[in-house]
């Protein structure tokens, strides 16, 4: 019976661990999509790393001014995600 608790608390942990990472993989692809029209991703990545998120998100609001096409969520989604350590990895940012 224990062994049984721990698999379905390992199976727990690992579907935890992937909804987290698809999440991350979501919001990378709207900053793919949306942040690399007007400047490519090297503008964005260069970022990562020196700001906080509420850095980020006067930055993703200046954006939207000026025309970036995010909507409901996004910005605050957006700008958490450039402040996480995923950012960089998940938007293949030189290294
Ligand atoms: C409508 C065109 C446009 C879109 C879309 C856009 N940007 Fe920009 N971005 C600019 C322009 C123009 C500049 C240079 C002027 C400036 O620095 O304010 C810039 C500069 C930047 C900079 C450097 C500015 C600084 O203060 O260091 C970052 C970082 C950045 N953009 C991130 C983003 C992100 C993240 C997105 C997606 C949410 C995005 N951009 C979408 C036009 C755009």
């Amino acid at each position: 019976m224990k062994t049984v608790r721990a698999v379905l608390a390992f199976l727990a942990l690992g579907a935890f661990l992937a909804s987290l990472a698809l999440a991350a993989e979501s919001v990378a692809d709207t900053v793919k999509s949306k942040c690399a029209s007007c400047h490519n991703l090297v503008r964005v990545c260069a970022g990562i790393g020196k700001h906080d998120a509420a850095a980020w998100q006067k930055i993703v609001q200046s954006m939207v001014r000026k025309g970036a096409k995010l909507s409901g969520e996004e910005p605050a989604e957006v700008s958490k995600f450039l402040a996480s350590g995923a950012a960089a990895g998940a938007l293949d940012c030189p290294k």
